[in-house]
């Protein structure tokens, strides 16, 4: 047996951003209305009756007019794999629609080329908060259970279109997060407060009995795709040594697990089951649910992490700190970023070991970075950049510990940076909180020339990427 010392030698590294957040064009070329397009404020904000000229992500960064521009950039720092998500509403402008947009996966066409010219991987997510409007105005999105049945077109689809273009494909992004932000998550227009669990539960179960299905037809389609399932993953912490609030921790972790047992394990866990029986939660299984579940399970997970948080078992006596979607209470020991969320790299090789100890299947981590305000400046030459010192550390810190996971023996496949290029943040839809390599010049009031800066970070992840993270 060997053991492993650092970061294997076809490590997928890379950036990873999603098609609402980028693209704008969101009228062009026959792309219906997307829930993105109705929710100027983010993901918890309001929702407008239509596309309102605050919204920030009709234009977004222009992706659709500038990729060529900005994966030639990716491709100077090195990338291997560049993660993005197809526009749903870009291929079935409705969702329900009888044929597809030829002009919508034309464009997807011409992106995923453009990386394949240099070498670099798609990493596609069918579902990245982007459910078409219409299927969440007529259907509540994935309370009806039709929604499988218009997904599994969706995904064949595409699947048949790009299957010699696109290996490596992801189902729902942050799956987990439905329960928490039903309509960006979900397509569900029925207010959170309006929703039972029972309903939440259920459109739970039509996800994912729609990722295994659609598993099962990439199989069918090219044997070669690899299948990952994508969760928001969060380690929670026990405040203290209590056993109770031990217990707490354990339970908040539980509830986010529960959607990798399903994914990987293809049955849902005792704890959930438990939880249904003392909820009075009855989710309704169709004929065949249980075997579609049980024989596709993925080939990896794929996670995003930011932060962790901490549980008792008396919440109410503590502070509660800002979560990305889920929240818990604060934890004293931890730095904040500028917009609250607590800073954890050692999190990270917490939760990589925790996964792999629990499911044995390869790893990615698909999102990862510091959302913070820049400040573009002139250099020396005269060259605009930003001195991004606070990320280069937020990010070598992080794959410091990814390293130190690989070494305690974890299968890692690979690591996109969040927002590799700056774009419109979820939560918030502001461009201000940034993540990127690459500066974009959009502001907040919607002004701004798009043009494209690098920043420190640029030189500093190309170096990571040239070394195989030997030099962070
Ligand atoms: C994840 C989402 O929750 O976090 C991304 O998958 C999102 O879409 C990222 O952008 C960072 O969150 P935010 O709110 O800072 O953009």
């Amino acid at each position: 047996m060997s053991k492993q010392t650092g970061f294997k030698e076809d490590f997928l590294w890379g950036g990873a951003v999603a098609a609402n957040q980028v693209e704008g064009a969101y009228d062009v070329d026959g792309k219906g209305l997307s829930v993105q397009d109705v929710t100027p404020d983010g993901a918890m904000g309001r929702i407008t009756d239509g596309p309102t000229n605050d919204n920030l992500k009709l234009k977004a960064i222009d992706f659709y007019h500038h990729y060529k521009e900005d994966i030639a950039l990716f491709a100077e720092m090195g990338y291997k794999v560049f993660r993005t998500s197809i526009a749903w509403s870009r291929i079935f402008p409705n969702g329900d629609d009888e044929e597809p947009n030829e002009a919508g996966l034309q464009f997807y066409d011409d992106v995923f080329d453009e990386c394949l010219k240099y070498g670099i991987e798609p990493l596609v997510t069918l579902s990245h908060y982007e459910t078409p409007l219409h299927l969440s105005e007529k259907y509540d999105g994935w309370k009806d259970r039709r929604m499988i049945g218009f997904f599994e077109k969706y995904a064949r689809t595409v699947f048949n279109r790009y299957k010699d273009k696109v290996k490596y494909w992801l189902t729902f992004n942050e799956i987990n997060s439905v329960l928490h932000m039903p309509f960006i998550s979900g397509g569900i227009k029925t207010p959170k407060e309006e929703l039972s669990d029972q309903e939440l539960y259920q459109a739970v179960h039509h996800e994912l009995v729609a990722s295994a299905s659609v598993t099962k037809i990439a199989h069918e389609i090219n044997p070669e795709f690899q299948v990952g399932c994508m969760v928001l993953a969060m380690p929670t912490y026990p405040i203290s040594s209590n056993p109770e609030d031990v217990l707490a921790a354990k339970e908040a972790e539980n509830t986010n697990y529960a959607f990798t047992d399903i994914h990987v394990r293809g049955e849902y866990p005792g704890h959930l089951l438990r939880f249904f029986e003392e909820n009075d939660i009855h989710i309704q299984f169709e004929q065949g649910d249980t075997e579609l579940l049980k024989n596709h399970t993925v080939d990896f997970i794929s996670f995003s992490y930011y932060m962790s948080v901490a549980a008792a078992a008396h919440p109410e006596e503590y502070s509660s700190g800002a979560g990305n979607v889920i929240g818990g209470i604060e934890n004293p020991h931890l730095e904040k970023s500028e917009w609250g969320w607590a800073i954890d790299p050692v999190g990270l090789r917490i939760v990589l070991n925790d996964f792999y100890d629990r499911y044995q299947v390869p790893l990615f981590i698909v999102e990862n970075g510091l959302g913070a305000k820049d400040q573009l400046i002139q250099d020396d030459n005269g060259q605009y950049t930003v001195a991004d010192d606070y990320r280069i550390d937020y990010m070598q810190q992080h794959l410091a510990q990814a390293k130190e996971a690989v070494k305690d023996g974890v299968d890692l496949m690979g690591y996109t940076a969040w927002g590799c290029i700056d774009l419109v943040s979820a939560s918030t839809a502001q461009m201000s909180k940034r993540y990127g390599f690459i500066y974009v010049d959009r502001n907040d009031d919607g002004s701004g020339s798009l043009n494209r800066y690098k920043k420190k970070s640029f030189n500093w992840y190309k170096k990571v990427i040239e070394t195989n993270g030997e030099n962070l």
